[in-house]
């Protein structure tokens, strides 16, 4: 099968050039202006952007929390993903107490297998670190499941102690793999919890109320501190604090390996929205929560100065009407976590690039290229260049994207972004070579996305 994108604005991380893609086997074969015309497909692009497909690097599917399962699974999401732009997710399989990381891997891809519409990876969620654990983490790399998430939050759930976290940062160093940090400190939120429910408190702001943004920047030094002395390399997951951030940036001052990663919903929502009536701030109880607005413009600071290098959403829906309502009396029983994994590309073009934070290459950088690279994809993925996968989207930048519950195609009952136009549209989706969508349908195969095998650093 040959396909040749025609005339569009080929957008990379280091600039852009009007010229043709021609696509032959799900690989780009070349790239240049009058390349040969017998093709299987043309698709014309002329007056529209071609980027690299968006990579995800953060979405939970069908993932068991909080007393449920997120409500996207790996044929719900990766469509919404599609939709949205994006053609490469990492998700996170979980390793349950007392069972291997096999067990989970063989679980997450028996998830996936069969639905997952565009391509997917695993990182891999330890909830414990034993010696038979952390040897097992190797076999895991050898696998592709070259990043391991570890949690400082959530006590009881997923929460690891320093010293579990400190070997399992050196193990991590032996096999070339990257630790990604879930950095609040949970036995102190949970006692700001305990008091706040001793006192009546039962209402959605005070999720955000209990996990102030000093907890998560000392988290942040504290992780930063354990990989420094294991000497490995660190990713911050899901920073929402600009106080967090200070200590990102000072790391990295001092040349340290420290990575980070915001989404959408930190830099487009706000304490304010846990403020909304009644029970509508459960939409955006996530951890971290949503800080104060006028703190954004820091992380806008960190993504244009690359002191945060990727925007992932950390997509975990639950529905309003269901699973949210599980918290209803009581803030703390509330699932966390928020949907975003069709959105993020539309937001991050409207409200990063046409507002003037990033341009539109740092716009491909942090959402597709820095990641690939961080997460051993590149350049397999994360790019436009020949022989890379033909992981395309061709975006266009005169029409505009009206975001509701209505309309979007995640499986969840509200849009954090209900009625937000943004500038800008998803036109055409290929996922190597094949188009997925176009013209506003799903047109792949549900179960055509391959696990992707990532590289060891
Ligand atoms: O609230 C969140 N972030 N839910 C998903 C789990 C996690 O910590 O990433
Ligand atoms: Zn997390
Ligand atoms: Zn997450």
């Amino acid at each position: 099968m040959k396909t040749l994108v025609q005339n569009g604005m080929i957008v990379t991380a280091d600039g852009r050039t009007e010229a043709d893609i021609l696509v032959d086997g799900g690989i780009i074969a070349q790239i240049g202006r009058g390349l040969p015309t017998a093709v299987d497909k043309k698709i014309d692009a002329r007056g529209k952007y071609v980027l690299p497909g968006g990579i995800d690097v953060h979405t939970h599917l069908d993932m068991p929390f909080g007393g449920s399962f997120s409500v996207d699974d790996f044929r719900t999401g990766t469509i919404a993903a599609a939709f949205g732009g994006t053609t490469c997710i990492v998700d996170f399989a979980i390793q349950e107490r007392g069972q291997s990381l096999r067990h989970a891997f063989d679980t997450w891809m028996k998830k996936a297998e069969g639905k997952a519409a565009i391509d997917y990876g695993f990182h891999m969620i330890m909830r414990e670190s034993t010696p038979e654990l952390r040897e097992e983490m190797g076999a895991m790399v050898r696998e592709g499941v070259t990043s391991f998430k570890l949690f400082m939050a959530y006590p009881g759930v997923f929460y690891m102690d320093d010293a579990s976290i400190f070997r399992t940062m050196q193990r991590s160093g032996e096999i070339g793999a990257l630790i990604c940090m879930h950095a609040e400190n949970g036995p102190v939120i949970d006692v700001l919890i305990e008091q706040a429910r001793a006192k009546g408190h039962k209402a959605p702001k005070w999720h955000a109320l209990t996990r102030p943004a000093r907890l998560e920047a000392e988290a942040t030094y504290r992780a930063i501190c354990l990989a420094e002395v294991a000497d490995v390399p660190v990713y911050i997951v899901h920073l929402s604090a600009s106080e967090a951030l200070e200590q990102v940036t000072a790391a990295r001052d001092r040349g340290l390996p420290a990575f980070a990663e915001t989404c959408p919903q930190y830099l487009f929502l706000s304490y304010d929205n846990y403020e909304e009536p009644g029970f509508d701030g459960a939409k955006y109880v996530m951890s971290p929560p949503l800080r104060a607005k006028e703190k954004q413009k820091d992380l806008w600071r960190g993504l244009k100065f690359n002191d945060l290098q990727a925007v992932a959403t950390d997509h975990c829906p639950f529905c309003m009407k269901d699973e949210k309502q599980l918290g209803k009396d009581d803030f703390s029983k509330i699932p966390n976590g928020a949907p975003g994994i069709e959105t993020r590309m539309s937001l991050m073009y409207d409200g990063g690039v046409l507002a003037g934070h990033i341009t539109l290459e740092r716009f491909v950088e942090i959402t597709s290229t820095a990641p690939a690279k961080i997460f051993g994809l590149y350049p397999k993925k994360g790019t436009i260049a020949v022989g890379t996968d033909a992981d395309l989207v061709v975006f266009d930048p005169n029409r505009t994207t009206t975001w509701s519950a209505k309309t979007h195609h995640m499986n969840v009952d509200y849009n954090p972004y209900e009625g937000r136009v943004c500038k800008g549209a998803v036109d055409t989706v290929l996922s190597r070579g094949e188009v997925v969508i176009e013209k506003n349908l799903f047109v792949g195969k549900v179960g055509r996305g391959e696990f992707v095998k990532r590289k060891a650093r």
